[in-house]
């Protein structure tokens, strides 16, 4: 893999229209399932409130400094995430692995995650024909269990889904993923105040606030740390180029920690809203917060059968969903598309149909994993929670651990002030030397901590 050949490409770059747009297009990368479906119920199977706080400490300590690199660098070499690393590093040194194992976590996450958005579309259906509207857990469960344990429809809807982004990803990058996410963020915003207001004047509520934000931290383990980070990761969409990717299409009077730091915490707000929407629920219906992948299907539909006009509001709750999952979607496919397309130069169709078809391959295998593959296990776990695990805490810890380290030890200080101040055109010498100082230790530190413990590799 050469530098050249990634320059050649006779594309022209296209660029992000508006600050506006980046800010939006990043944050629409980010918000998705990861705060509707995966933060309430990682949130729930790790004890709450405790888990919360270290999830936030990541997101501190670890997900901001590292989303400010990605961008920086991918707005440096405005390629994608593997050539980036290739022009960035000094010759014959492997960074380039980093944009690779990139590549190779979207095929993985889009495997799950695709289908996660498939039962999404399904309940859309099931919402319009009224079915799941009950407060019975009962009835919520039985409806669940019968969408993922069918092949067929688990493996439709997912087809379905990956047909709209693939869509989506051929219009291109300033069409297809500003203008969708600018207009409707607000509008789930606002339909998540609405059911978090529900859902806390539930009778029992309280008991479900108090798990949100009264910390045990008797309940937490070196694999819950593990998993927080990784779902700090996730949810920011970095350690694997997706950020990288987007930077490279960053304008240059773009201030890149000001919109990472705004887009983490906007990220943060929209999951705490969502765990305000289902853990009162939880309770007050007699579920179980740690019911794992199934909590959301499950909660949601209780809170709406309890409201006036729930049935229609649940409509519109998932399609919404769908909506958010599919800005995420976009960024992820992004990464191996780029990249087919400036390393062999295959026009931005063939590049996006090339992944798509990979991923729907791939992603068969977690979509039958509660059916037709329910019984077949690596490590101890189906396909889906194989791709879940691997990426969230082996794949991206380990790319941000080493883009930590390439921008503390390699790319190095001066580098590194003069990309994030636009070349001196924003003051903001001290956010610079807080992050780098960051980067250079604390980041690479705690990564390694955390993964080595978690994994059990040290005790
Ligand atoms: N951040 C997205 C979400 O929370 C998922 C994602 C992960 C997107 C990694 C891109 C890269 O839904």
């Amino acid at each position: 893999m050469s530098v050249q050949s990634s320059e050649k490409a006779p594309i022209n770059r296209a660029k992000f229209a508006t600050n506006l747009g980046v800010l939006a297009a990043t944050l629409g990368s980010a918000v998705g399932l990861g705060n509707i479906w995966k933060f309430p119920y990682l949130t729930g199977s790790n004890g709450g409130a405790a888990f919360l706080l270290v999830y936030i400490v990541c997101i501190l300590l670890i997900g901001i400094p590292v989303m400010v690199s990605e961008l920086v660098l991918g707005r440096a070499a405005r390629s994608n995430a593997i050539a980036t690393m290739q022009k960035l590093a000094p010759a014959k040194q492997p960074w380039w692995l980093i944009g690779a194992a990139g590549v190779l976590a979207a095929f993985m996450i889009m495997a799950f995650y695709s289908e996660v958005a498939a039962w999404v579309f399904a309940y859309i259906i099931k919402a319009i024909q009224g079915g799941i509207l009950s407060t019975d857990p009962n009835v919520t469960k039985a409806a669940f269990g019968d969408l993922v344990s069918n092949p067929v429809q688990s493996l439709i809807w997912q087809w379905i889904d990956l047909a709209v982004v693939g869509f989506i990803i051929l219009l291109g990058v300033n069409k297809g993923i500003e203008g969708a996410t600018k207009k409707l963020m607000p509008v789930l915003l606002f339909l998540l105040i609405l059911v978090g207001i529900r859902s806390l004047t539930l009778p029992g509520a309280g008991q479900g606030l108090a798990f949100l934000f009264q910390p045990d931290f008797s309940k937490l383990t070196a694999a819950s740390f593990l998993v927080a980070m990784g779902l700090a990761f996730f949810k920011l969409s970095v350690g694997m180029g997706t950020m990288i990717t987007y930077g490279s299409y960053f304008r240059d009077d773009q201030d890149i920690p000001g919109t990472a730091v705004r887009v983490a915490f906007s990220d943060l707000a929209v999951s705490l809203l969502a765990g305000i929407a289902i853990f009162p629920a939880v309770f007050a219906f007699g579920y179980k917060p740690d019911a794992g992948a199934s909590l959301l299907f499950l909660t949601i539909p209780s809170v709406f059968a309890s409201m006036p006009l729930g049935g229609f509001f649940m409509v519109i709750f998932f399609i919404l969903t769908a909506i958010a999952s599919i800005g995420a979607q976009i960024s992820l496919v992004e990464v191996p598309v780029a990249f087919l397309q400036e390393k062999f130069q295959f026009s931005r169709q063939k590049a996006s149909i090339i992944t798509v078809v990979g991923i729907a391959i791939v992603g068969s295998l977690a979509a039958l994993s509660n059916s037709s593959l329910a019984s077949a296990h690596v490590f101890g776990m189906t396909f889906f929670d194989l791709f879940d695990y691997a990426t969230s805490n082996i794949l991206l810890p380990l790319g941000g651990l080493f883009i930590a380290i390439f921008v503390g030890w390699v790319w190095g200080y001066k580098k590194l002030n003069d990309a994030l101040s636009n070349h001196g055109t924003l003051s903001n010498q001290i956010i610079i030397k807080v992050l780098y100082g960051t980067l250079l230790v604390v980041t690479p530190i705690l990564v390694a901590i955390v993964m080595l413990n978690g994994l059990k590799i040290i005790k």
